[in-house]
């Protein structure tokens, strides 16, 4: 067993704090003083840094990520008689903001090697869907623990079919996939900021992207409850679904160092790799694309006992995702492709996910090194 046993947090926020403590204040009180708490000028100032920051024409705040899938496909009319297809592999808004619509999440299987959707397992599912008299609707590319979906074989394969490619991009904030910004990719592109995520605030948020001018001013309406041309209009039936101006006000000050942050986060994954390849194998990244390591995800044989070893020498880890969507009890009766889910029901006795933020060091990543070293 090793010597270090200093504790680590899985994701460690509290660093982050300290380290910007008096702006982050500073930015809080001068919302306290103007008190416009709702849709105050945080917000459009913080939506201005996302357009910047990512390339997008436009970008919505709204009030978590799973309201941003909700809101897109709502935006899309998408309802009762429409296939959404997801990953199997994945967290659970996916699959539940077009099931709450009253649209059919359609199971789709991922890659093993990125976590990501299977263009070819996608292709095969709108035949599928072809055949069940559903109409093939729209696709969910989740970028799973932080590294962008193909997007470019997605697109290729939904356009072809008429179906819209939305990109869940809640893990993937701040990540490139040839040359374009998490953000500027697919026909809408949405994100948390859930404070474990990349860029997280301190409480709930998210926000929509896209380069179409008319998706995006349905969207400012559907999330301010369907609003016309003056508060009290309403055009359509929408959400209450906003950012509040604390949380924009939290984030801009993150956005400023969040660039820094995706450089380090990275560098720990390069240093994950060299301590860690001699016994397992870690991460891929495909070629052109980069992660912003929401997770650092082992696939490792013997998990539960690797886990526990781990657990013993102070080293936190958790297990994403413990199912696959299409095992859940509340799930199990949506399609699924018919060449099968077979890695998406495998992953989850297999993935480790280990500690990832970019306040980590180097002597606690080579310890981790020794420990696997210990057991594998
Ligand atoms: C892949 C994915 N999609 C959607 C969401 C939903 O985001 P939120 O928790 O902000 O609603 C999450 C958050 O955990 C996620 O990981």
């Amino acid at each position: 067993m090793s010597e270090y046993s200093v504790p680590t947090q899985f994701i460690d926020l509290a660093a982050q704090q300290k380290l910007i403590r008096p702006q982050l204040e500073a930015a809080i009180l001068r919302v306290l003083d103007h008190g416009q708490y709702i849709m105050g000028p945080e917000v459009k100032e913080f939506e201005a840094g996302l357009r910047e920051f990512t390339g997008a024409a436009h970008a919505l705040t709204c009030a978590n990520g799973t309201d941003a899938l909700t809101l897109v496909l709502m935006a899309w009319g998408i309802g009762p008689g429409d296939a959404v297809f997801v990953p199997s592999f994945t967290y659970v808004a996916t699959a539940e903001a077009p099931a709450q619509l009253g649209a059919t999440p359609f199971f789709v299987d991922v890659c093993e090697d990125t976590f990501n959707i299977d263009p070819q397992s996608f292709k095969q599912a709108v035949i599928d869907c072809r055949k069940l008299g559903l109409n093939s609707a729209a696709v969910i590319a989740v970028d799973l623990f932080g590294q962008p979906a193909d997007i470019d074989s997605l697109t290729a394969i939904a356009h072809a079919e008429n179906v819209k490619v939305l990109v869940d991009g809640a893990q993937s904030f701040g990540a490139r996939f040839r040359g374009r910004t998490v953000g500027s990719m697919g026909d809408a592109t949405t994100t948390s900021f859930f404070p474990a995520k990349p860029l997280g605030c301190y409480g709930d948020g998210g926000a929509i992207f896209t380069q179409n001018p008319e998706l995006a001013e349905t969207l400012d309406s559907l999330r301010l409850h369907g609003k016309g041309s003056e508060k009290y209009d309403n055009v359509r039936v929408g959400l209450n679904s906003r950012l509040d101006t604390i949380q924009a006000a939290i984030l801009i000050e993150k956005l400023k160092i969040f660039p820094k942050e995706i450089e380090q986060r990275n560098n720990f994954a390069d240093l994950y790799a060299n301590y860690l390849a001699q016994y397992v194998r870690t991460p891929f990244v495909i070629s052109g694309a980069t992660s912003t390591w929401a997770q650092y995800t082992l696939i490792v044989e013997d998990r539960d006992k690797i886990k526990n070893h781990l657990y013993k020498s102070n080293i936190p880890s958790q297990i994403y995702y413990p199912k696959a969507l299409s095992q859940q009890d509340g799930y199990s009766h949506f399609p699924s492709v018919s060449t099968g889910l077979e890695i998406s029901q495998t992953l989850p006795s297999k993935v480790l996910s280990l500690p990832m933020h970019p306040y980590l060091e180097e002597k606690f990543i080579s310890n981790v090194g020794s420990v696997l070293g210990e057991i594998i």
